[in-house]
């Protein structure tokens, strides 16, 4: 496995080499990739290993006695125990493998129906990604339980005071983000978790978008449920987990049935397997899983710490710029965020200004993010968001602001 140099200073130029999508040029231009939100770009490290994985072992998990397939065994279960590690949880199998953050948070709420009733209530943020509102509204409809929402504010915060006045409720279950996609705001999930636990609400956090720039430590959070994608920290797509805590884990009922989730199948009566494998229905993303496993080190080799510092440079300089200008509006808080700039430009469609700078190489995500309600409580239909990795610098900054400001100019 290549590994990239150095440690000790942030040698960006360094890292870029480990990507080779990085030396692509788009519409003849370099490419500038800024959707890292959406999802973020494979070191070859990674892609060394998927390559392995299918040229040497590639085999079935957990069923065969042959060589081919212990490999691939004692790879997948290692990939396991380094997402435990990573995370801090106490047991590997509290890492349950899904095909990610929607279909773990989707395990969770299917779990639910068989512990709702219709004098339950619910709670949803409303900085969510529709991947949260959804299964939790799919969830009420089920159990005729009451959906309640934790409003924003015009900061792009949640309100913290109408929170508090929604857990006198004695909500059952609260879903909310550790980071919103559409805007970046960093939400307080250690004090939300707190607070949800003092009235005995179960809580999930959503942390698609915080692993990519922080490594959050379940058993000190003391969170029920955490969820996120290996393709948003340099994984593939298609593998994702749920961490839950065991006590969970054995209460909520499978969410998908078939090989290798059960211990006797009859046609009288079925018994399932013990954790994780409960969960873990048909054959895996085997592949994905191994290579989850080797982004998570990936990452860890340049150390979270030093990504953070360095991606929070990159915000505040790219936001200095596009502050400068003319007519434009970000949306969001301005501290407490992450690399995500959503914004508009008065009088253009963030469409418009997406498809302009494409031409010029710069990828970046326009429209509604998959967050329609934040978009509805701004009242406007979209926001143009370029969203920053570890592997992006000021100079790819430089260039975009320059091509924004060549779009507006074109499109005013
Ligand atoms: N959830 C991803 C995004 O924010 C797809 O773009």
């Amino acid at each position: 496995m290549k590994k990239h140099a150095s440690n000790i200073v942030f040698d960006v130029e360094n890292i870029r080499n480990d990507f080779p999508i990085l030396s692509r040029n788009i519409n003849g231009k370099p490419l500038i990739y800024f959707d890292n939100a959406a999802t973020s770009q494979t070191p070859q490290q990674v892609i060394d290993v998927i390559v392995d994985y299918y040229s040497k072992y590639n085999s079935n998990i957990h069923r065969g006695v042959h060589t081919l397939s212990q490999e691939a065994t004692d790879k997948y279960e290692g990939a396991r125990q380094i997402i435990q590690k990573h995370f801090n949880a106490l047991y590997s199998h509290e890492i349950i493998f899904t095909s990610g953050t929607t279909h773990s948070i989707n395990l969770v709420a299917n779990g639910f129906a068989s512990l709702l009733t219709k004098d339950d209530i619910v709670l949803v943020s409303a900085l969510e990604h529709h991947s949260n509102i959804v299964p939790i509204q799919m969830l009420c409809e089920k159990t005729k339980a009451t959906l309640k929402v934790i409003p924003m504010t015009q900061d792009g915060a949640l309100d913290m005071d109408v929170y508090d006045t929604l857990l006198l409720l004695n909500p059952k279950l609260v879903f909310v983000n550790h980071i919103s996609n559409a805007l970046g705001t960093i939400n307080p999930i250690k004090e939300m978790i707190q607070k949800a636990h003092k009235v005995g609400a179960a809580i999930l956090i959503d942390g698609a978008q915080a692993c990519p720039h922080i490594k959050p430590d379940v058993q000190e959070l003391d969170v029920d449920f955490y969820v996120t994608s290996g393709h948003k920290m340099c994984g593939p797509t298609g593998v994702g987990m749920l961490y839950a805590k065991e006590n969970w884990l054995n209460k909520l009922p499978p969410f998908l049935g078939g090989g290798e989730m059960i211990s006797e199948v009859t046609f009288n009566k079925t018994t399932y397997a013990e954790l994780p494998h409960k969960f873990e229905a048909g054959t895996p993303n085997i592949c994905g899983g191994i290579a989850f496993g080797a982004a998570i080190e990936y990452m860890n080799s340049i150390g979270f710490g030093a990504i953070a510092s360095y991606e929070h440079e990159l915000l505040e300089y790219a936001t200095k710029k596009l502050k400068a200008i003319d007519g434009m509006k970000i949306y969001g808080p301005r501290d407490n965020k992450t690399s995500v700039i959503s914004f508009n430009i008065e009088g253009i469609h963030s469409y418009d200004l997406g498809t302009i700078i494409d031409k010029l190489g710069i990828a970046i995500r326009t429209g509604q993010h998959c967050a329609q309600p934040i978009m509805d409580y701004f009242g406007i239909s979209g926001t143009a968001r370029a969203s920053f990795s570890f592997y992006n610098t000021k100079q790819e900054i430089d260039v975009f602001v320059e091509g924004i400001k060549k779009a507006a100019m074109m499109l005013r």
